[in-house]
């Protein structure tokens, strides 16, 4: 078997994905992974997370001995050329990156390193500016006898298309001070043929952050452009197509809607402003980014509040709680915001899911059941399927028919056919003016 000798520590979305797809690119890998339960489920082919092909892939490459999982970092370092860290970086009270992880994986990797290893290590997780001059020198100083060479290798891959996104990436970044750690990286990428960034390793670090900030920036843009099109009645739809069509601008993250979620955006940005204001630095924009974002789940709630009055004793129908369509993952999802506020509220929800899962809910796999006695119904994930449902048969399960589109996704024209009062996320009705012009 040819190929290099890979370690991944660490197996999340991140951890995996990098796994099965070097494994594909056919390398021998080790992925380590401190969760017994989950390491042995692992080791029998199966995968803690919906991920389009990816247990496909992990089982392909189980069953042909180029993948292997083990949960001591002793069993799966020895022999490795490069050791991918790929831990989680969850936030810290304070908003910060909560590096526990990292630290441990590192004390990991000098423990377990025989004499004479010389790995380059890669930093995958998503770590502020200067973890990995910190990491270089923390195993310089627990094991000055090796010539570890360590660098940010930033993920920019997508839940619900990581394997897609992992293979055909639109750059690969590498940040080193180490020449040869450096060309080791470029070379394990190349037959991706993506535009290689090599940069200065706290570049790389930023630029990570950077990218998931302006990401969020876009989507609160566009969710202030709905209101203000909400209130003049235009629609906020086609505001986003004409911005699109401009190069300089594109398509991508203008969908308005309930606001930006998942496990990396909001704590990435949290990460972000806690850095900005360790270095004293003003950052009124991206402070407003996540204030117009956290903004979303309290304008739906009063809009569903002006709708049908008090909403405790009610029951509501969430129709998703996943972050995203295509993904299982409720961390930090505007859907599952919305679904606490509403029992804050004294409100009872029943949810629908095709995926996720939350304990806080009833929660239905199927959007009729789910839509039962329904003071309103809210599309609050905008799942493909749900754009084709049956309103008619809806009608005769929700007991009001409102329902209240929170991510542009639905069919209002059939919904309203149907009898139903549909309203969407910065598209007025009647298409009038909801105030008069301002002039002067
Ligand atoms: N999820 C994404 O879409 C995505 C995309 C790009 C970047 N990232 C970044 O990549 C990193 C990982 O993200 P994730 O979503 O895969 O995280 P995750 O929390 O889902 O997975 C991390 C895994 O690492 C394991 N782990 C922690 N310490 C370990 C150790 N010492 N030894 C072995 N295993 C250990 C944990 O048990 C867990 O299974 C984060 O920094 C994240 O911000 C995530």
């Amino acid at each position: 078997m040819g190929g290099r000798r890979l370690a991944v520590i660490g197996a999340g979305y991140v951890g995996l994905t990098v796994a099965a797809c070097f494994a594909h690119l056919g390398h021998r890998v080790r992925c380590i992974e401190c969760d017994g339960a989950k390491a042995l489920s692992l080791a029998r082919g199966r995968v803690p997370v919906a991920e389009p092909g990816l247990e496909a892939l992990w089982r392909r490459h189980l069953a042909d001995g180029s993948l292997s999982v083990c949960q001591r970092a002793e069993e799966g370092l020895p022999g490795a050329e490069v050791v991918f860290l790929c831990v989680g970086t969850p936030p810290a009270p304070g908003g910060e990156a909560d590096l526990s992880q990292v630290w441990q994986a590192a004390e990991d990797v000098a423990r377990a390193l025989p004499a004479g290893a010389r790995p380059v290590v890669a930093i995958k997780s998503t770590v502020p500016p200067g973890t990995a001059r910190r990491l270089q020198e923390t195993l310089r100083c627990l094991r000055p006898d090796l010539g570890l060479a360590v660098a940010s290798n930033p993920e920019f891959l997508r839940e619900g298309c990581a394997l897609a996104d992992f293979l055909r990436p639109t750059r690969i970044v590498i940040g080193a001070d180490d020449e040869e750690a450096a060309a080791v990286l470029e070379e394990l990428y190349r037959p991706l043929g993506a535009p290689v960034v090599r940069c200065r390793p706290d570049s790389a670090e930023l630029a990570k952050y950077a990218c998931n900030a302006f990401l969020a920036a876009r989507i609160s843009f566009v969710n202030e452009m709905a209101e203000l099109a909400e209130a003049v009645g235009a629609d906020v739809t086609e505001v986003a197509a004409v911005m699109g069509l401009d190069p300089r601008i594109g398509p991508a993250y203008l969908e308005a809607g309930l606001g930006w979620g998942g496990s990396c955006l909001p704590k990435d940005l949290r990460a972000l402003l806690a850095l900005a204001r360790h270095h004293d630095v003003p950052v009124p924009l991206l402070e407003g980014v996540a204030r117009t974002n956290t903004r979303q789940v309290a304008r739906l709630l009063e809009r569903l509040a002006g709708l049908v009055g008090p909403l405790s004793g009610k029951r509501f129908c969430l129709w998703g709680l996943a972050f995203k369509p295509g993904c299982d993952d409720t961390r930090d999802s505007p859907a599952m915001a919305l679904g606490r506020a509403l029992q804050e509220a004294g409100a009872e929800v029943w949810a629908y899911d095709p995926l996720a899962w939350a304990p806080d809910f009833v929660v239905h796999r199927d959007p009729y059941r789910a839509a039962e006695g329904a003071e309103a119904l809210v599309l609050a994930t905008a799942w493909p399927e749900l754009s084709a449902v049956d309103w008619g048969r809806l009608r005769s399960l929700v007991r009001r028919p409102l329902v209240l589109d929170a991510r542009n996704g639905l069919d209002g024209e059939a919904a309203r056919r149907a009898g139903f009062v549909y309203l969407a996320v910065g598209r007025s009705p009647a298409g009038e003016p909801a105030t008069a012009p301002v002039e002067g």
